[in-house]
Parts: C-alpha cells; structure tokens; sequence
C-alpha cells in the first residue's frame, strides 16, 4: 500500500523513531513505472513517492524510518490493529496445512466453520454466507442473488434495483451501476440497465454539528415509495444503501430513516441490502448497522474488517427465506451459477477467524463503543476553527467537514491530509471532508493526537497553498 506525498522539508515532521542504518525495512525505491496504482493520481505520485514499508499496531513505518500513527485503519480494514498477534499466528498455521483448496463441488473444513460462525455473529435469521474477495465482489454478488431471488420464486419481472446518491459500492459493472458517485459512473457508462437512485440524506443545513445519527431526514425515505411507483413495483428487484456512507464524507443516516426504507421494501416485496463494507463487524461499535439500528436487510455484504486487511475477504450474509428458495429443483443441480476461485480461500478464513475471535475474545467491538463518544467529544471540538463547516461521527466512524478552497491544485482536504501526514498522523481525505476511521485498539492518548494534529493542521491550511 502506498499514500500521497512526501512531506517536503518545509513541514513539521513526525519526530518519533529513528531508523536505524541496518533496519531491513528501509528499502530503496523500486521501479515505479509498472505499476498502475488504482484510485491514484499516478503521475503526481510517482514524483515524490512516499511508501510504507512495515506496520504494527497502530502505526505504520515509512520508508523514511518515521512512524505514523494509523486514523484510518489502513483503508477502514485494519479495525484489530495492524499485524494483530492472533491474525498473524493464524496465517502462519494455515499456511503450513493447506494453501489452496477449491469450493467447487468440494470444500474444506475452515470455510463452512467460519460460515457457521459468522451465522451467529450476523444479525437474526442472516445464517447463510457466499464467500468472494473484495467489497466489489460482494456487492455484485448481492445484487445478482436479489435478482436471481425473485426468478427462483417464478417472479422473473423483478429486475431494477435502487441505489443512492452519495453511495459507493465498489467498482465492479454492478457496483458502480447502483454507487451514486457521478465521476466513478460517467467514464464507464451505459452501465446497467434499470437502475434508479434515492436522493442523498446529506442535509448540512439541517444537521450539521449532529452527533451520531442526525434528527432531520427519516422523510427522504419517501422518495422510494414515490420511486416504485414510478417503475412499477412488481419490476423492482432490490435497493441497496450503505448505512453510513462512507467513501462520500462520512454521512450517518437520519433517524428512523432505514427502518423506513425497510417498511416501504416490506410493503412491496423488495429486497434490502445494507452494504456494510465500512459499518460492518464493529465499527460503528455493534456487530453490524443492523445490530445498531435494529433493523434486518436481506442480505449484507461485507469485506474489509472481516479479514483485518491482511487478507483480501468478502462475504454475502444472507436471510433463510432468501438462500431457501434457491435450494429446490433437481437433485445435483447448481443452485446458484456463481463464485470466485478463492471463495472462502483456506487462508482468509484463517484471518477471519482469527479477527473474529479479537472482536469477540478481546472485547474489541466492545471497546469501539465505550471509545466513541471520547472521539465524538474531541472531534466536535474542532468547531469553530476556520473553515471547519460540519463534524460528522458514529461509533468509530467520523467525518469532519472543511469549506473548499476557492480553485487552486489542491483541495483544503488533501492540504490538511498532507499535514496531518507531516505532523505523524495519516489521515483520509476524501473531497473535503477529512474521514476517521481508526483501528478499535486506539487509546485515548492516541484520540487526543488525532484530534491536536488536526486541529493544527487546520490552523495552518487557512490560506491556500500556491500551485
Ligand atoms: C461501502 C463499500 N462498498 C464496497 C466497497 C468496495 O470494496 P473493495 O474495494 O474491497 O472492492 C467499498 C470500498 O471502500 C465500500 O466502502
């Protein structure tokens, strides 16, 4: 994995560690040109590259010998903590036992024992789990089950499905077909066909400064009342939303709001899907947004801190009324014409397995909870600093929002990133909202350095930097 940008000397630099001369993790730069970096201004980048070459804990270490303290999680994964010790045991046992085994028409023992266990951790009747790689993988995997649901039932004039704007749901033909982010859309269209998009519940007017889930909005959920008459119910398949959107700035969902949306898809027959790829396993401090809000979609799709990062796994969790139409017809036959290679790989099994038992063994989840109002109360401190226009949080998610720069090369997100980087703490950028998202073994100490490092940063990125 590799960040943005060198400091350059002019900025204040993270004092911690020195590297030592013969430190095997100081390595040279290797050859940039190759590799194309995904969601990455390469060019920029591979200009004054910035590597991180080792991790542990909170931290990660830089090329340059520094540590930096993670706020991020890595990218929202990391939520045991980089290179957790049950983690790293549990990859290198399984290594040594089985690498590779295929779960076509055969299997092995870790995966239906980490499905069985992942049954329990999920949300009421959500007992069934389609393995894939990545959050990409799972919301295409979702969205095909929705639709292949309702042929099961003989119901086959239900295609459309309803995402949102604001939302991101990966980056595969069907994921960024329901993401509501126009840029990741527009260089690829047609995309597919039959989809709609609920309006965002963002309402800075209304909720800026809310903590937790914001009092205003529960009625932008009407809109997909007014949307299925539009299409026609009986054609709609399923709608999909992040519970907090995420990768858009952080957007907590109004109160009341996806209890709504799960009455109107009641009322109608359609599917919702929760695509928990941040909110899932602990981070907004409970198992799942389900657990939080206390209301059941048919399916979630997870990844990231399922496997803490260290190894690429996603998963579908799936209701019973959902998996059991799929199991009739022929004896033998195929219920479901769909699957990866490495669904349920031997060793992101032993990853997940291992995080679940941090979560559950270490308390982990528990202690995202007790830890967010401390992170709740520092960050809605930060109001008033210049230009500091929203502070958004649930559980250990947290955006705080800054007012753009006029034009200019830089956005005042990515200026406050790079000092927050310079001052030792990496943070995430995403349009102008600074995203927090740290691993649940933070302390409070460590809150504290997040919360002054940003509110330096702030201070010092008032005026805008000349290109
Ligand atoms: C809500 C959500 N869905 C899907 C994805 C895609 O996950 P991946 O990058 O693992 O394909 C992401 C990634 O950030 C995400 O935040």
């Amino acid at each position: 994995m590799v960040i943005a940008q060198a400091p350059s000397s002019s900025q204040p630099s993270s004092s911690r560690s020195a590297p030592a001369a013969d430190d095997p993790a100081l390595v040279g730069t290797p050859p940039m040109g190759a590799f194309w970096m995904p969601f990455t201004a390469n060019r920029k980048f591979k200009q004054s590259p910035q590597l991180i070459v080792g991790a542990e804990g909170m931290h990660y270490r830089l090329a340059d010998g520094r540590l930096v303290l993670d706020a991020i999680a890595g990218l929202w994964c990391v939520n045991a903590g980089h290179r957790n010790p049950r983690v790293t045991a549990a990859l290198k046992a399984q290594i040594d036992v089985l690498d590779y085994a295929s779960n076509f028409q055969s299997g092995h023992p870790a995966a239906f024992e980490l499905a069985a266990r992942l049954a329990d951790f999920a949300p009421g009747d959500l007992n069934h789990v389609f393995f894939t790689n990545s959050g990409s993988e799972s919301v295409d995997t979702a969205l095909k089950i929705a639709v292949a649901y309702h042929r099961a039932r003989g119901d086959a004039g239900r295609y459309r499905l309803i995402g949102r704007e604001r939302d991101y749901h990966g980056v595969s033909f069907g994921g960024i077909s329901v993401s509501g982010i126009g840029r990741q859309r527009s260089t690829f269209g047609p995309l597919l066909n039959g989809v709609d998009h609920l309006p965002t519940t963002h309402d800075p007017v209304r909720n800026a400064f809310s903590r937790g889930e914001p009092v205003h909005g529960i009625e932008k959920a009407d809109a997909l009342e007014a949307m299925l008459v539009l299409h026609d119910p009986s054609t709609v398949a399923a709608v999909i939303v992040e519970p907090v959107a995420g990768s858009t700035g952080v957007l907590p969902p109004p109160q009341g709001y996806l209890r709504r949306l799960r009455e109107i898809c009641d009322r109608h027959g359609v599917l919702l899907i929760f695509d928990e790829v941040i909110t899932g396993f602990g981070r907004l401090g409970a198992n799942f947004a389900a657990d939080l809000t206390g209301v059941l979609p048919d399916l979630i799709t997870a990844a990231k801190g399922l496997s803490n990062g260290a190894v690429p796994m996603g998963a579908v969790l799936v209701r019973d009324g959902v998996h059991d139409a799929f199991m009739h017809g022929a004896a033998g036959s195929v219920e479901l014409m769909h699957g990866y290679t490495y669904s349920g790989h031997p060793l992101a099994c032993a990853a997940a397995s291992a995080t679940l038992d941090a979560y559950l063994e270490d308390g982990l989840i528990a202690q995202a909870a007790a830890l967010s109002p401390y992170l709740e109360d520092g960050l809605h401190a930060l109001r008033g600093l210049p230009g500091v226009i929203d502070v958004r949080n649930l559980g250990l998610l947290a955006g705080v929002e800054l007012a753009p720069y006029a034009g200019g090369t830089m956005t005042r997100g990515q200026a406050v990133a790079q000092q927050c980087l310079a001052r030792g703490v990496m943070v995430r950028a995403v349009g102008d909202t600074i995203a927090l998202s740290p691993p649940f073994t933070i302390s409070r100490a460590q809150i504290d350095e997040i919360v002054d490092t940003l509110r330096a940063a702030i201070l010092n990125t008032v005026d805008q930097p000349s290109a």
